[in-house]
Order: structure tokens, then C-alpha cells, then sequence
């Protein structure tokens, strides 16, 4: 069998976890708070994932588009980089997209000896992706690890050591605040190895009207993912919102260069939580924020690698410079590049025969 999938447990290092309870206490310390919040990591339940893919499709949201037509266009500077050696193909947060099935399929053909091995915390979007991958590439080796990203990449070092390229599609390290991009960084520059590569999508300043279109669209998809949240915490901790009384708002803030969404309370209301045993009170116009989706410059991008121990190869551009995938490599200085790390996590990962 060429396509199986990893749960990551406890005893693969990865924390033991209930993801409803993390929800329950996010939602708790985030609506408890002076201004209120909650994670956009829990914007991708099956029908948010389902939003997510709609939006991609609009031509008002042009991050896919623009990422697209850089990496069909430009795939063979990529492909330059890996050939001659054998390599995991890394994807951090996948989903059954154009972008990720255009590497697996111009991988192929050009015969470049690689495993593809996607990485999410959800087990049911991982089999349902690897399922939909097996059907449409039988000759791919694809190893989906479901667990946390850190955990996941330190595995594939401890299990398949050989040079990484990680992909981090879409932007989504725009969903992070700088503090916690620059944490993240670190966090991967430590599982990975010395040379190994990262493509990272950026969503680049520009006009904020094309901002604001891309996040406010005219069929009122975001507005549906955004409230999807309020109808998540309804169905999965017994939340009384009634969403009609809330509106999505998206904005950009020029100061930190990013587009934040909000759902505003259109009066003063108080919403009983089940699972969570209390009432939360709103005041008439009060917002949850509940996204930030940072823009870069290139000097953003270049001061990112900087803090976290990457090189920049190169960047790419879509033709409106409206996106760019950057390319970088992990720097690791000669005392740190073989060993130690690599046997220390072997050592408390133990080894695994079942994948
Ligand atoms: C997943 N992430 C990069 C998207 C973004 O643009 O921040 C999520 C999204 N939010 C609203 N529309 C799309």
C-alpha cells in the first residue's frame, strides 16, 4: 500500500488532546476577556473547510489565483532545487486543492524520486484527503501524519531522514501575529534539517480596496465563515447564539498591515454557553475578533527569515506582484547540522514499524 496515514500520540511525542475541551477553554478565556476574541483556527470545522474552498474559488479573493499561476508558471525553478536526490514533500495544513495537486502531478512526470506527507491536526480531513490522493495518483507515496506541525515534521526526521521541502501555502502565516510568525519560524527551524527548504505563500500590500473586496465579498462568503463560527459553538459546545444578531465586519489596519474580521453584536445581548455553564453579555455594537491575516513587503518577508534562522533563495511573483512564494533554506551552523538533535528525538520518539 502506497498512501497510509499517522496518528501521532502520546507516545509519538505528541500531546495527548481533546480538541473540544481546547475549543470550550479558548472560547471561554477569548469571550471573557476585556476585548473580546476567538481563534481563527476554529474557522476550519467541515463546513468552515467548505466555506474556506468556496472563497477560494471567487475571483474577488485572488491570493489562490495569484499563488497559482506562480506556481504552474514558475514550477521548474522549484523542481531545480530538489532534483537528484530523494525527498519528503512537506505540506503544513493541506487540503485537496489545485495548488497541492499540481506538485504531486508535474513531481511526477518529471520523475523526482519523492514521498509527499501532508501534516494537519484533524484525522478526518487527513483521511479524506489521502483517500482522494490515492484515487487520483496510484504511484504516489504519500504518508499523512495527523498531529501538531512540530511533532509531525520531528517524526519524518526521526523516520524518513532525508532533505525536506516544506510547503506553507496561501498565506496562512499571515494568520499568525508577528510574535507568534517569529515562534513558529523557530519552532520548524529546529525539526528541520541544515539545506532543507521552505516555500512560504506571502499576501503582499497593496491597494487597500483590493484588500477590502478580497474580505468582504459580494456573495457574502466570508461573511458565512466568519459567522460559521458562532454556528460552531453553537452545535459542538450547546451555544445559544443566534447568529442573525451578529454581522461580519472586515477591515484594514494600516498600522500593522493586516486585514482583521470581527462579528459585531447588533444589540446588547447575553448568550448561554452549555458546555461552558455561563452566559456571556454583550454590549450593542461589541465585536469578537476573530482573524488577522497580515500583508508583507518584501523587507517584511527578509526580516522573517532573518529572526529565524532561514536564507532567502529567491522569491516569486505572480504578474501583478500582488503574491509571493519565497523560497527559503534552513541555516544551520556546522556544530548543530548533524546528531545531536536528530538522536535526541529519536531517542524519546522510540521507533515506529507501522507506518
Ligand atoms: C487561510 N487564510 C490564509 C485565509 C486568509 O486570507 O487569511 C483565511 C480567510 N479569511 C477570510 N478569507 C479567507
Amino acid at each position: 500500500m502506497r498512501a497510509n496515514v499517522k496518528i501521532l500520540g502520546a507516545g509519538d511525542c505528541a500531546d495527548s488532546f481533546d480538541e473540544r475541551d481546547a475549543f470550550a477553554l479558548d472560547v471561554l478565556a477569548g469571550l471573557s476577556a476585556a476585548h473580546k476574541s476567538i481563534p481563527s483556527k476554529y474557522f476550519y470545522d467541515e463546513q468552515g473547510s467548505e466555506l474556506f474552498r468556496r472563497i477560494t474559488r471567487l475571483p474577488e479573493y485572488y491570493l489562490t489565483g495569484c499563488e497559482l499561476e506562480i506556481l504552474e508558471g514558475q514550477w521548474d525553478r522549484i523542481a531545480a532545487l530538489v532534483a537528484g536526490k530523494p525527498f519528503n514533500l512537506v505540506e503544513l495544513g493541506p487540503g485537496f486543492s489545485r495548488k497541492t495537486t499540481l506538485f504531486l502531478e508535474r513531481f511526477l512526470k518529471s520523475g523526482l524520486d519523492y514521498q509527499y506527507v501532508p501534516i494537519d491536526i484533524s484525522a478526518s480531513s487527513m483521511g479524506a484527503l489521502v483517500g482522494e490522493l490515492a484515487d487520483l495518483f496510484p504511484d504516489l507515496k504519500t504518508h499523512g501524519l495527523v498531529g501538531d506541525y512540530f511533532h509531525g515534521l520531528k517524526w519524518l526526521n526521526h523516520r524518513f531522514r532525508r532533505r525536506n521541502l516544506v510547503l506553507f501555502l496561501g498565506s496562512s502565516i499571515g494568520n499568525f501575529t508577528r510574535a507568534e510568525s517569529c515562534s513558529f519560524l523557530r519552532s520548524a527551524w529546529k525539526c528541520l534539517n541544515h539545506d532543507d527548504l521552505v516555500l512560504m505563500g506571502f499576501d503582499l500590500k497593496k491597494d487597500i480596496d483590493v484588500l477590502l473586496r478580497a474580505y468582504n465579498d459580494s456573495l457574502g462568503l466570508t461573511s458565512r465563515f466568519n459567522l460559521n463560527l458562532l454556528e460552531r459553538i453553537n452545535r459542538e459546545l450547546g451555544g445559544c447564539f443566534d447568529v442573525e444578531k451578529f454581522r461580519h465586519f472586515g477591515s484594514y489596519d494600516v498600522s500593522s498591515s493586516s486585514m482583521e474580521s470581527y462579528l459585531v453584536s447588533q444589540e446588547r445581548q447575553s448568550v448561554f454557553i452549555e458546555q461552558i455553564g455561563r452566559s456571556f453579555d454583550f454590549e450593542a455594537w461589541e465585536a469578537i475578533h476573530t482573524e488577522h491575516s497580515c500583508k508583507y513587503s518584501l523587507s517584511d518577508v527578509e526580516w522573517l527569515a532573518s529572526q529565524s534562522g532561514f536564507k532567502i533563495r529567491e522569491h516569486l511573483f505572480d504578474s501583478c506582484r500582488f503574491f509571493a512564494d519565497s523560497i527559503w533554506s534552513v541555516d544551520k551552523p556546522e556544530s548543530v547540522r548533524q546528531g545531536t538533535e536528530g538522536e535526541a528525538v529519536a531517542q524519546s520518539l522510540g521507533s515506529d514499524s507501522r507506518l
